[in-house]
């Protein structure tokens, strides 16, 4: 965790933005596996992280904005979970590593959360995506469980992704740091890739890699040479000359700063000519994305972007026809790219997403599209410096889609079926990296991973 400074600034921050009232705010708890004492990988919510730093589960923080005084609530462990945990710091010590003023007793919270609620004081609440902390809150506050999502403080929202959007520069190293031990998941998948051996095993290795590294992975990674599946978790196929193998994966650090990074690679090590004429198209369309980000820059237009990139490329290759300006206007191109160009990423991969993804990626000025494709787009609004995001553009080839899309006659101007037809074996393509919002211009995070089809090969072949 950070200095107990960093902790007590951001909650300044808070109680500024959000004004009166309290916050009341259940970090996460252990959640059984198959029973009890066999349990999931503890992951502690990112925005109690945020605001706490204490990767610990079971504690719950409350925060009286009108008397300006912050609690914390959990429980000290006995001589019996001595046996089993090994001596854990008390709930004083984590009060104190967090600079937080007062800790009770779990048990104490009721009468705390009674004794400081006056008529007309808002509690505020974050919509909650586990069941453990529904339950908790519904029998603490005695609501139902659809009241408390539905109640969710619009205002904590907005003030927490106003915070948590713009990263400070001690985030910045932490995904650094992820993006470090990422780097090495990438150059073992590439030297793993051969005819032969199976997607799992090098699933196997890139989490060897991650955990090795201090941290886990933060999402469930993608092995696959069925790319064109967006997520695609079977890990079960054999590596075959001649197919590409898409890998997005990303690792967090112990302080849980993420990373979200993809590569494509030929299996066997070169890239086939075909494969080359839509690999650069990709590549294009992310260069040209990273070179336009900028403080002011709507991410829609980014997409714009990427879509328009793609259109040209695949009309070069007589995929696409016709006006293109047309063509991306209407959503013609999301035969191929159906998903956005990249979204908000930090202490969560799509960062605080679990807010509601509208809250982050959208703003007053920002409407989100109903069109296939851009509605996918789960960060539109204007950049600002400190922003961190994903840029990931990608070239796939669905066969069911284009077919649905054939025989409903869609879009008959701008895409040539029968070319389109012969990729139906080709899988999919996605470049992706992670971006800096700097106050004038962006930088890639972390050191290069080999990205050129020049590079991938040669790394391929241990010359890299
Ligand atoms: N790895 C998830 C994503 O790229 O959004
Ligand atoms: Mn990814
Ligand atoms: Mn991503």
């Amino acid at each position: 965790m950070f200095t107990k400074e960093i902790y007590t600034k951001r909650r300044k921050k808070l109680k500024q933005a959000v004004g009166s009232g309290m916050i009341l705010m259940p970090g996460n708890t252990d959640v059984p596996f198959n029973y009890m004492e066999n349990k999931y990988p503890f992951r502690q919510d990112s925005t109690f992280l945020y605001f706490w730093g204490l990767d610990r589960p079971g504690l719950v923080s409350l925060i009286d904005i009108d008397e300006d005084r912050e609690y914390l609530f959990g429980n000290d462990i006995d001589l019996d979970d001595i046996v089993w945990m090994g001596n854990q710091p008390t709930l004083e010590q984590l009060a104190s590593m967090s600079g937080v003023g007062h800790w009770y007793p779990l048990k104490t919270i009721k009468e705390t959360v009674e004794h400081c609620s006056k008529p007309g004081k808002s509690l505020h609440l974050l919509p909650q995506y586990r069941a453990e902390n529904l339950i908790f809150l519904t029998k603490l506050l005695g609501k139902a469980a659809w009241e408390i999502n539905n109640q969710a403080s619009r205002e904590l929202i907005d003030a927490i992704v106003d915070l948590r959007s713009v990263k400070e520069k001690e985030e910045i190293s932490e995904i650094e740091l992820a993006l470090t031990t990422t780097r090495q998941m990438h150059l073992t998948a590439m030297k793993m890739a051969t005819p032969g051996t199976h997607e799992r095993l090098i699933v196997g290795a890139i989490e060897g890699v991650a955990v090795a590294g201090g941290g886990q992975l933060a999402y469930p990674p993608v092995v696959s040479i069925d790319g064109q599946i967006l997520h695609n978790y079977n890990y079960q196929n054999l590596l075959k000359k001649g197919k590409l193998l898409v890998i997005d994966a990303g690792a967090e650090t112990k302080s849980h700063y993420a990373s979200d990074i993809t590569r494509t690679l030929p299996v066997g090590g070169a890239f086939s000519s075909r494969q080359k004429e839509i690999y650069e198209i990709v590549l294009n369309a992310e260069k040209k994305v990273i070179e336009a980000i900028r403080p002011g820059v709507p991410f829609r237009d980014l997409h714009i972007l990427a879509s328009s990139t793609i259109a040209e490329g695949l009309r070069n290759l007589h995929i696409m026809k016709g006006n293109l300006e047309d063509a991306v206007t209407q959503g013609a191109h999301a035969l191929f790219f159906p998903c956005g160009i990249g979204h908000m990423m930090g202490l969560d991969v799509h960062d605080m997403e679990n807010l509601g993804e509208d809250y982050v990626g959208y703003d007053c000025k920002t409407e989100r599209s109903s069109q296939f494709g851009l509605s996918a787009l789960r960060l539109a609004r204007e950049l600002q410096c400190g922003f961190t995001v994903t840029v990931e553009p990608g070239i796939y080839f669905i066969p069911l889609l284009i077919e649905q899309w054939r025989q409903e006659g869609r879009f008959k101007d701008y895409i040539n079926y029968e070319k389109a037809e012969t990729y139906f074996d080709f899988g999919g393509i996605r470049i992706e990296d992670n971006v800096l919002v700097t106050q004038e211009t962006s930088r890639i995070l972390g050191d290069p991973i080999p990205k050129s089809v020049n590079e991938i090969e040669k790394t391929m072949a241990g010359a890299g």
